[in-house]
């Protein structure tokens, strides 16, 4: 470098491991493209054979993608150390991998459409979160680092989803106040909650929504509408928060902390234009 040049700012989080699930596609993979830009190494779990693939071609050594699924205690636990033995530590878990229910309603659901869905959707959402705080609660606790949540729109207000991704984005806040005392002093316990977004985001099979986006349910105009900044955000714009959230210098006093990162819906909440029952 030449004497005159400023060296690079360094990242918020140079030298820093962090396991994101879900990290291939979404808002999960703008997080490992902004970790890594901050100075992280990055660990992910997911489920996708193909988004696995895609990660360990495209980020070669700095990323270590583990195929699991969230269900499972084994899989989580196998990122955990993946990610260890290969980065040496464990500083950030973000939990993060989840499904949507494209706003079925309570109306619009058969009993058994319901009751499935609950049991295809709350294990991968709040399962999913519980036990990944489980598998990286240990290296956390030596490193006190810190987990964060991502919730949603859904965890503050009805309206973004129906009621089985609702309920559970609303159990995942209950989860982070209730780790974040248990952890404490050691690890901080955070939560994030966009809003909508361009992703991959999918449906339970039970709904027949396996193969259905988010897009496909919704346009950008519509999200942008309800929105009180009115633009449609991408992935990337959601993750300057937990950036903040995982960072040890710029964030000492943050624990059991929601941000709403919803483009202003604490103004007013949300707002269709249409909406309740059409009797
Ligand atoms: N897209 C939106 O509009 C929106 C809005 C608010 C909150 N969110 C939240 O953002 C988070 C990320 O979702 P996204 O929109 O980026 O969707 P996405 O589908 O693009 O990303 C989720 C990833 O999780 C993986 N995954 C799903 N189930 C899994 C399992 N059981 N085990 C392991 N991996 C699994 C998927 O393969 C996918 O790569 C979720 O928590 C979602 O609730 C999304």
């Amino acid at each position: 470098m030449d004497a005159n040049q400023t060296p690079a700012p360094a990242g918020w989080l140079q030298g820093d491991v962090a396991l994101i699930t879900g990290g291939g596609s979404g808002l999960g993979l703008a997080l490992v493209e902004r970790f890594l830009l901050e100075g992280a190494k990055v660990g992910v779990l997911e489920r996708s054979h193909e988004k696995v693939d895609a990660l360990r071609a495209r980020f070669g050594d700095d990323v270590v993608a583990t195929q699991g699924d969230v269900r499972s205690y084994e899989d989580n636990s196998r990122a955990v150390a993946e990610t260890v033995n290969r980065f040496g530590k464990l500083d950030i878990f973000i939990g993060n991998a989840a499904i949507w229910d494209h706003g079925a309603s309570l109306m619009s659901l058969t009993p058994e459409q319901l009751a499935n869905g609950f049991d295809e959707l709350f294990p991968v959402n709040v399962k999913g979160y519980l036990l990944g705080a489980k598998a990286a609660a240990p290296e956390l606790i030596k490193s006190e680092g810190s987990m964060i949540f991502t919730l949603s729109n859904s965890a503050f207000y009805p309206g973004g989803g129906g009621p089985l991704y609702t309920a559970s984005k609303h159990a995942a806040v209950g989860l982070i106040r209730e780790l974040a005392y248990e952890l404490a002093p050691k690890v901080r316990v955070n939560g994030v909650g966009p809003c909508g977004m361009a992703s991959d985001l999918r449906g339970p099979a039970s709904l027949g929504q396996e193969n259905m986006r988010i897009m496909d349910s919704r346009s950008p105009e519509a999200i942008a509408s309800i929105l009180p900044l009115q633009f449609f955000p991408q992935a990337a714009d959601f993750t300057g928060p937990f950036v903040l959230l995982a960072s040890r210098a710029n964030n000492r006093t943050l624990s059991g902390v929601l941000l709403n990162a919803d483009a202003g819906l604490a103004i007013r909440g949300i707002r269709h234009t249409a909406g309740g029952l059409n009797l």
